[in-house]
């Protein structure tokens, strides 16, 4: 049985930009519902969300750089993964939220994470 859930799932996204607001590599800052996510294009054209503030020191992560699917932090270079928000080098330990992203037509959809919900790390 074929299930149409494409309706039910958008229902949890926002808009947050269109792709076009996007770096060929690189990441923005949108603000949602108060909080600030960051919207990345890696250097395979995927899109990503994950929470903008760096678990090491708190500075925006989105004015780092983006290389393959890992965005280095502008501060101190940890690095997180952006597809599982996990530290990928030092000094940041503690992982980031990621969110989930839909593309429909040129318009980028992020729905947030349950922890970023909650406010936890
Ligand atoms: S503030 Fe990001 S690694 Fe230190």
């Amino acid at each position: 049985m074929t299930e149409d859930v494409s309706t039910d799932r958008l229902a949890e996204f926002t808009k947050v930009c269109s792709l076009a607001d996007l770096p060929n590599v690189g990441a923005v800052c949108a603000d949602f519902d108060g909080r600030r996510v960051a919207i990345a294009r890696d250097s395979s054209g995927a899109v990503h969300a994950f929470d903008d503030t760096c678990s090491h020191a708190k500075v925006s992560l989105s004015e780092g750089d983006v290389e393959d699917d890992v965005i280095e932090c502008w501060l101190h270079g940890s690095g997180f993964n952006m597809k599982t928000g996990k530290p990928t080098s030092l000094p940041a330990t503690e992982p980031i939220a990621v969110h989930t992203v839909q593309i429909e037509g040129d318009d980028v959809y992020v729905a947030l994470s349950d922890s970023f919900k909650q406010g936890e790390k």
